[in-house]
C-alpha cells in the first residue's frame, strides 16, 4: 500500500469549465483515484482555483469586475461544476488562500537562500500610448521558434514554448494593434540551467509514462534558459523580499505560484484535518515505511509546467541543483512520480471557443445530461493519448448503445427477472454450477486484475474496455442459457442459480464500473439489496479560511467508506424490488437541438 498524491491541475477561475477542460484533467484523476482508494491505498486528491496573473486580470478588465470579485464568482461555480461531476478531491481549494500566500512565499524564500532565484534587469513592455505595462498574454506576435503568427507573449500555443514577449516577432497589443515599447524593469529569475542534470536523471529513471510526454519532457531540457519568475502586475501573491515585499506593481508569476498549489493544497488538507503535519506522508519518501508516489494530471499545454518548472521548484528548495544548498523548513520534498498528460478534445470538428460560442458548459451539460453520460464518453472516447473529437451524434451513439443498452439492460433484466420469480436475489440450486457458470464467475473475477492494472498504468479507455467486455459476456450468457424459459417448478432452481450467477456478474462489473461511473454504482449497488456508501461522494463545504481572510467554498468528503476493489459475493436470500431504469434513452432529436446551439 502507497502514500498517492493526485495531484490535478488547478483551473483558472476565469469562466465556467466546458468539458474540454473536464475530459483533460478532470474525469480521469478521478477515475484514478477512487481506483486507487478502492484498492487500498492512502489516496490525497488536490487541487483547487488558479485565481493570479494575467488570465484573471484580463477577464475581470473585460467584465469590469475586480480581479477579486471575479475569481470568487467563478471559483464558486467550478466547485458546483466539480462536484456535479462527482470528482472526489480531498481537498479542492483556491490559490487566494492565506495559507497559499505563506507557502509560496516560503518556497520562493527557500530558492532564493540556495541562490536559485536572482535579479536581473530585462525588458517589459510599456503601452506608449497609455504608459502602462502591457501584460504578456496582452502582446500577440509571431513564434519565433515555430513561425506561428497569433503566438502569446507568455506561450506560443502552436509549439507549446514559453515565450517572453520581447521574443517574438512583430509583437502588438491586443488591446489595440499599436507595438509596444519595450523599457528596462528588474525581475527575478529561476536559474534553469542549475536544474538540468538532476532533471535528466529523474527523467530518465520514469518508466511508464506516455511516450509523447517523456519525450516533450526530455526534449526541453535540450534549451534551458533562465525563466522570469514576477511580473508587472498588481493581482498575485507579493514577492518576499525586503525593498520588494511591499510594492504595488511586482507580483510573482502566475505559473510559479499555481504548481505550489499542489504542495500548499497538501498542507491546508492536513491542517483541515487536525493533523498538520499529516501533508508530510504524501510528499516525503518512504514515510511510515509505505512509499509516496506522486501522480499530476492535465492538458498537454500544461507540460513544461510540471515536468520542468515544478520539478525544478522542489529540488531547488530541496538544496539539490547544482548549486546544491539547505532544504527549507518543510523538509526535502518528492519529485513527480509521473506527469500523466491528455491531449486535446475538439468539439464536432473545432477547437473549443467560448467567443464564437463552440462550446458546451459543464453546468448546461450536466442540467440536461447526467453526469456518468458524460464520464462514460470521456473514459471510453476522451482524449487520453490522441486529439479526439467530441459529436454530440457519438455521445447520443455510445450513451444508448453502450450504456443503456448493454450495461443498463443486463442490470434491468437480470434484477427485475430476479424480482419477480423469487422477490430475493436466488441461491444456487442443489445441481451446483454448470462450466458455462463457472467460466463468467471466472471471467469476472478475473477482470479485477486486468481492469486494475490498465487504471493505474493510465490506460483508462482499455480498463473501462475490459469491464464492458464482462457486461457484453454476461449478456451473451443470459441470451445462451435464456432462464425465462426455465418456469415450470423442476426447472425453476436452474433458474435461480442462472440468475444467481448473473446477479453476482453485476455486482462484479458494477464495482469494476464503479470508478468510471460512480453515481450509478451507488445506485445499482442499491438495487442489488445493498446499503450503506458503495461511491462516496464529494461536498461542499463553506469554511473560514485559515489564516483570517474571507470564507470560502471547499470541495471535499470521506472518501474512507466505500466498495473494496474485490469481487464480493452476493447475498442469497436478499430481498429485491423491480428496478427503475439507471440510464436514461437519448432521443434522437438532442443532436440537432444541441448543434444549433452551436455558434456557426
Ligand atoms: N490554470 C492552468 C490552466 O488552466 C493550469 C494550472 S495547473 C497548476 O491551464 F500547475 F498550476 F497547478
Ligand atoms: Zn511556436
Amino acid at each position: 500500500m502507497s502514500h498517492v498524491l493526485a495531484a490535478v491541475a488547478w483551473p483558472y477561475a476565469n469562466g465556467p469549465r466546458h468539458i474540454g477542460h473536464v475530459s483533460g484533467f478532470g474525469v480521469p484523476s478521478d477515475v484514478f483515484s477512487r481506483y486507487m482508494r478502492m484498492a487500498g491505498h492512502d489516496v490525497l486528491m488536490i487541487s483547487g482555483t488558479d485565481e493570479h496573473g494575467t488570465p484573471i486580470q484580463v477577464q475581470a478588465d473585460h467584465e469590469g469586475v475586480t480581479p477579486r470579485e471575479l475569481a470568487d464568482r467563478y471559483n464558486r461555480v467550478i466547485v458546483q461544476d466539480l462536484h456535479g461531476l462527482g470528482l472526489s478531491y480531498d481537498l479542492f481549494t483556491r490559490t487566494t488562500t492565506g495559507n497559499h500566500y505563506q507557502v509560496v512565499q516560503e518556497l520562493f524564500e527557500g530558492l532564493y537562500r540556495n541562490g536559485y532565484i536572482v535579479a536581473r534587469t530585462t525588458l517589459g513592455a510599456i503601452s506608449p500610448s497609455t504608459g502602462r505595462t502591457l501584460p504578456d498574454r496582452y502582446i500577440e506576435g509571431t513564434c519565433p521558434i515555430c513561425g506561428y503568427d497569433a503566438a502569446r507573449g507568455d506561450q506560443c500555443d502552436n509549439c507549446g514554448n514559453q515565450l517572453d514577449p520581447v521574443q517574438l516577432i512583430d509583437p502588438r497589443s491586443k488591446i489595440n494593434g499599436e507595438t509596444p515599447k519595450f523599457v528596462e524593469t528588474e525581475h527575478f529569475f529561476l536559474d534553469l540551467p542549475a536544474f538540468a542534470q538532476a532533471l535528466a536523471g529523474w527523467l530518465d529513471s520514469r518508466d511508464g509514462w506516455r511516450p509523447n510526454v517523456l519525450r516533450f519532457s526530455r526534449n526541453l531540457l535540450d534549451d534551458l534558459q533562465p525563466r522570469a519568475i514576477t511580473r508587472d502586475l498588481e493581482w498575485g501573491v507579493p514577492i518576499p523580499l525586503d525593498g520588494w515585499r511591499d510594492r504595488a506593481d511586482k507580483r510573482i508569476y502566475v505559473w510559479f505560484d499555481a504548481v505550489i498549489g499542489y504542495l500548499s493544497a497538501s498542507i491546508e488538507w492536513a491542517r483541515r484535518s487536525g493533523d498538520p503535519q499529516a501533508w508530510r506522508r504524501w510528499w516525503t519518501a518512504d514515510s511510515e515505511g509505505k512509499d509516496a508516489r506522486g501522480y499530476y494530471f492535465m492538458g498537454k499545454d500544461n507540460i513544461v509546467f510540471h515536468s520542468v518548472i515544478w520539478p525544478s521548484l522542489l529540488l531547488g528548495y530541496s538544496g539539490a541543483g547544482d548549486r546544491d544548498g539547505e532544504p527549507g523548513q518543510l523538509g526535502r520534498l518528492n519529485l513527480p512520480t509521473e506527469v500523466v498528460s491528455s491531449e486535446f478534445l475538439t468539439m464536432e470538428g473545432r477547437k473549443f471557443s467560448s467567443s464564437r460560442q463552440v462550446v458546451i458548459y459543464v453546468r448546461d451539460f450536466l442540467a440536461r445530461y447526467d453526469a456518468d453520460a458524460l464520464r462514460y464518453f470521456i473514459a471510453v472516447a476522451g482524449p487520453e493519448s490522441q486529439d479526439t473529437d467530441f459529436t454530440w451524434a457519438e455521445f447520443r451513439r455510445r450513451n444508448n448503445d453502450e450504456l443503456v443498452n448493454d450495461w443498463g439492460n443486463l442490470v434491468n433484466r437480470s434484477i427485475s427477472m430476479a424480482a419477480k420469480n423469487f422477490g430475493a436475489i436466488p441461491p444456487v440450486g442443489p445441481a451446483g454450477l454448470t462450466p458455462a457458470d463457472e467460466a463468467l464467475l471466472a471471467t469476472s473475477r478475473a477482470a479485477f486484475a486486468t481492469v486494475g492494472g490498465l487504471i493505474e498504468r493510465h490506460r483508462q479507455k482499455q480498463a473501462i474496455g475490459e469491464a464492458m467486455r464482462v457486461v457484453a459476456e454476461a449478456n451473451r450468457y443470459l441470451s445462451d442459457q435464456a432462464p425465462w424459459k426455465l418456469k415450470g417448478d423442476a426447472d425453476k432452481p436452474r433458474m435461480g442459480t442462472i440468475l444467481h450467477v448473473a446477479l453476482q456478474v453485476v455486482s462484479d462489473a458494477n464495482t469494476l464500473l464503479t470508478p468510471f461511473l460512480p453515481h450509478s454504482a451507488q445506485r445499482i449497488h442499491e438495487l442489488l439489496g445493498g446499503t450503506g456508501v458503495h461511491a462516496p461522494m464529494p461536498e461542499i463545504v463553506e469554511v473560514d479560511d485559515l489564516d483570517g481572510g474571507p470564507a470560502y467554498p471547499i470541495l471535499t468528503g470521506d472518501y474512507t467508506g466505500g466498495a473494496r476493489w474485490v469481487s464480493t459475493p452476493i447475498v442469497a436470500g436478499r430481498v429485491l424490488s423491480a428496478p427503475k431504469p439507471v440510464f436514461r434513452k437519448l432521443d434522437e432529436s438532442i443532436v440537432d437541438e444541441e448543434l444549433s446551439r452551436i455558434g456557426g
